[in-house]
């Protein structure tokens, strides 16, 4: 089986959240099970900036975009297990410092930067003479590419192409305005109407790839059927419950590899479920690192690890914070994102200096140090479509406390003193008083230490690898390919 990977972002190489890590791991899994897998990503600054293990493979391939002609060249390098990697080279478009936007917001030109990236993706398998079974594209950065297979790009190496469109966030949907539709590269009256890319009188990229791939994914199940309400679907459930035949919820995995609390190189002490003694050595670190009094060594530290988003509970947590204070508990925070929740976050920080500590930016290594030293992690989104940070917690005998939504819902369960199963705790209306109860169940259970480790082993006894995702996803192309021409 061929299949070419088309992905804004993937690990090692981009990154701005949880898309990243499911596009860099994926494949290689595939790869693992003897798939012949490509991933296309563009090749940002970032990339250019920090490897140099990529040699040219196309150059300047012509693109059109509306009424301009635009070159390619198309660099290749390689992620784990030796899957290609080609990166798609414009300078005008992704030499900049970040993958979406700056600091005044999105940049004003992704839709010619992401329609140029659907484009020479798919000059990729004739150039190359690869021809794929499947082209599995990630959100709407991407939204083009099943359209394009249908309406324009169907030479003889896309001929049987089967399309997979994982949608790993309904939050973010493309839209642009519709007098730019001339930049897709598709003809106006076959594709821009109310059963194609026009939504509300505007294109949306998320749209499109919903509607003319020939399969859907997202990242849980819960979430699958989420998106199917207005609650949820945030204006697309229409459009889901349409293609209800074709979607398919598969949760995410976790790459252990690089997720490992025996292993990771992170952190100050390695650990395992056998010998939680250097979780401890973790958190002392933790403690000196951030800067809190020594005595919470005893008390338990809360953390969270998240872009700075309103999908992900922030405003619940700023409105929990004096109680989770006065449970004599600590809290680190580390995000990025919003202008806004920065300010609003280091105003609560300054009212609790000595208990709640906040590290603005996007840090990788933090973000292990913390998850191997903070004894509880809040996730309080608002919708969830999978949660990578709780199923990572979890293996680090971090014990989440999640809102009921997406795929919290499907990994976290609530844990039950009488039974002694569950691995975590859980609130379902999205409310400040509602997260502060699972928090103050969560810290009456630390107190009695080994209840406390119990629920942590439930967790880090849990087995969320991509071994059971992967079969999922080799079913539904083995089913994909039974519907080829
Ligand atoms: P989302 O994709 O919605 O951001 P996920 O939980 O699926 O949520 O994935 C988030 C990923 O990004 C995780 O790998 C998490 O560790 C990482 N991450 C998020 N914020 C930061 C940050 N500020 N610094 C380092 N890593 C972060
Ligand atoms: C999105 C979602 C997150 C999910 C990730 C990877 O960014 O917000 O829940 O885990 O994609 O699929």
């Amino acid at each position: 089986m061929k299949i070419l990977f088309i992905s804004p972002e993937a690990v090692p190489f981009a990154k701005t959240g949880g898309l990243a890590d499911v596009a860099g791991a994926l494949p290689v899994a595939l790869k693992k099970l003897g798939v012949d897998v490509r991933v296309a990503l563009p090749f940002y600054q970032a990339i250019r900036d920090r490897y140099t293990n990529i040699s040219p493979l196309l150059h300047e391939i012509s693109i059109r975009l509306g009424s301009q002609s635009l070159r390619a060249d198309i660099f290749e390098t390689h992620m784990q297990e030796k899957v290609p990697v080609y990166l798609i080279g414009h300078d005008a478009f992704y030499d900049r410092p970040g993958l979406y936007g700056d600091a005044k917001g999105d940049y004003p030109d992704n839709l010619e930067r992401f329609s140029f990236f659907c484009h020479a993706s798919l000059c990729i398998p004739e150039a190359i003479s690869f021809s794929p079974d499947i082209v599995h594209c990630h959100d709407w950065q991407t939204g083009l590419v099943a359209a394009l297979i249908k309406g324009g790009y169907r030479h003889s190496y896309l001929q049987r192409t089967m399309s997979v469109f994982t949608v790993h966030n309904v939050g973010y949907q493309g839209i642009f305005p519709p007098e730019k539709f001339s930049v897709a590269g598709l003809p106006l009256s076959d594709f821009f109407h109310i059963e194609g890319f026009e939504y509300w009188g505007k294109l949306s990229l998320l749209k499109g790839g919903i509607i003319y791939s020939d399969a859907i994914t997202t990242v849980s199940r819960k979430y699958a059927e989420e998106i199917l309400t207005p609650e949820y679907g945030m204006g697309m459930e229409g459009v889901f419950l349409k293609r209800k035949d074709v979607l398919h919820g598969i949760l995410n995995g976790v790459e252990y590899e690089h997720w490992n609390h025996e292993t990771d190189t992170f952190i100050p002490s390695n650990y395992n479920h056998k010998n939680i003694r250097g979780k401890k050595d973790c958190k002392r670190d933790l403690i000196t690192e951030t800067g809190l009094d020594p005595s919470m060594l005893n008390r338990p530290l809360l953390s969270m690890v998240t872009r700075l988003d309103t999908q992900k509970g922030i405003d619940l947590v700023i409105a929990a914070a004096d109680n989770i204070v006065q449970m004599d508990a600590a809290l680190v925070i580390l995000g990025k994102g919003s202008h806004d929740l920065h300010e609003r976050l280091v105003q609560t920080a300054m009212r609790h200096p000595d208990r709640i500590k906040l590290k603005l930016d996007f840090d990788e290594c933090l973000a292990h140090r913390i998850m191997a030293g903070s004894d509880m992690i809040l996730i309080p989104s608002r919708y969830e479509p999978c949660g990578l940070t709780q199923m990572y917690a979890l293996k680090y005998g971090t014990v989440p406390v999640v809102r009921t939504t997406g795929g919290l819902d499907d990994t976290v369960s609530e844990f039950d003193a009488k039974t002694g199963r569950g691995n975590g705790f859980k609130f379902v209306p999205y409310r400040s008083d509602a997260l502060v109860s699972a928090i103050k169940r969560a810290c009456d259970f630390f107190s009695d230490t080994s209840t406390w480790h119990t629920i942590m082993l439930n967790g880090m006894k849990a087995d969320f690898s991509w071994d059971r995702s992967v079969k999922e996803y080799m079913k539904l192309y083995n089913s994909l390919l039974l519907e080829q021409d």
